[in-house]
């Protein structure tokens, strides 16, 4: 069915469940481990294939399991994100940084493809905000945003000095039904859907003018193994591609979801997050992704809320 021996760290997470289940049923079930740390797998995860727990810090054991399991592709989704990780900058910065670069020492070794993840949190207040470019002043101010910076520039070192094949893009907020996010900037995308849902009033971490890009889970996945199926040869950038969903305010997207649920009631109040969104670009030019690769999302906010709600209305029922 494939080539691929696919691993998939953080595969627990808000998109590492998602496209582990997606990366099995285009290779083949068999040749998509996936590994977890602490957090518990969902049945879905666990039943539909190898499932292995591991922490990307310990390099010795990551060894062993691409060598035991004969990877060649990593799907490198473990990571600290962006509000825990300004709770605990040293833990953020010892898995985000030390974790890839274990990866990329063994893809040296050993020749194996990474797909490792950036972020729009790259990006900092110097950051030209309104279709921020490709190539622009990266000047993060939160520790993830930092991670994600040293992230893109080893991943790039790796292939230019060593030829190794890494390749990332910069997600903006994702948003999705099937696993809550892990402690990011744009959960109240995710969380509003929620509360809406059940019938409850929802209290937002941001002011309801903060204007962010986002992408709804079908087009991350998309994304992913788009990139991960291109030519490498013709990629110009390898590790930083900005992608592009959709950008909408807090209360536009209250709004959006008040077309399916009239008495949803939500309220502003911001928390610390609020400044770090504010440090980040309102909507992204994704021309390079465009041209290197043919990126081009299929979701919009009217199109997105639409199939949130449906499934969601599903799984609370
Ligand atoms: N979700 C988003 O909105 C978003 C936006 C931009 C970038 N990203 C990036 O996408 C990737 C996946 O994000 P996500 O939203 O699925 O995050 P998540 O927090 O939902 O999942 C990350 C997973 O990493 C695992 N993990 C943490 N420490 C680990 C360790 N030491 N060893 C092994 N695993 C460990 C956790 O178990 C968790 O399940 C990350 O690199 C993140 O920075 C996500």
């Amino acid at each position: 069915m494939s080539d691929y021996r696919i691993l998939v760290t953080g595969a627990t997470g808000q998109i590492g469940s998602e496209l582990t289940v997606t990366l099995r049923e285009k290779y083949g079930k068999d040749n998509v481990i996936a590994m977890g740390h602490r957090r518990k797998p969902s049945k879905t995860l666990e039943e539909s294939g190898p499932y292995i727990t591991g922490d990307v810090r310990d390099r010795e054991n990551l060894e062993k399991i691409i060598r035991e399991y004969d990877i060649d592709t990593v799907y490198h989704m473990a990571a600290i994100l962006s509000a825990t990780g300004e709770n605990n900058p040293q833990l953020c910065w010892d898995v985000n940084v030390n974790g890839l670069y274990n990866l990329l020492e063994i893809a040296r070794e050993k020749r194996i493809r990474i797909f490792c993840p950036s972020s729009i949190a790259v990006f900092g207040p110097s950051t030209p905000k309104e279709n921020t470019p490709q190539d622009t002043i990266l000047t993060p101010t939160t520790m993830y945003g930092i991670t994600k910076v040293v992230g893109e520039l080893l991943g790039e070192y790796y292939v230019q000095k060593y030829g190794v094949d890494v390749r990332g893009v910069r997600y903006p907020g994702i948003i999705s039904s099937e696993t809550p996010p892990g402690g990011g900037t744009t959960d109240y995308a995710v969380e509003m859907f929620y509360y809406a849902v059940k019938g409850e009033k929802y209290t937002c971490f941001v002011r309801e003018d903060t204007v962010l890009p986002m992408m709804y889970m079908p087009d991350c996945l998309k994304a992913t193994i788009q990139l991960m199926e291109a030519d490498f040869s013709r990629l110009k950038h390898h590790t930083n591609f900005n992608v592009s969903g959709m950008s909408f305010s807090a209360k536009e997207l209250e709004e959006e979801i008040r077309k399916y649920r009239p008495d949803f009631e939500c309220e502003y109040k911001p928390d610390f997050r609020q400044k770090i969104a504010e440090t980040w670009p309102r909507t992204i030019d994704d021309s390079c992704a465009r041209q290197e690769w043919g990126w081009k999302p299929d979701y919009d906010l009217e199109k997105m809320v639409e199939d949130m709600m449906k499934r969601l209305s599903k799984k609370l029922r």
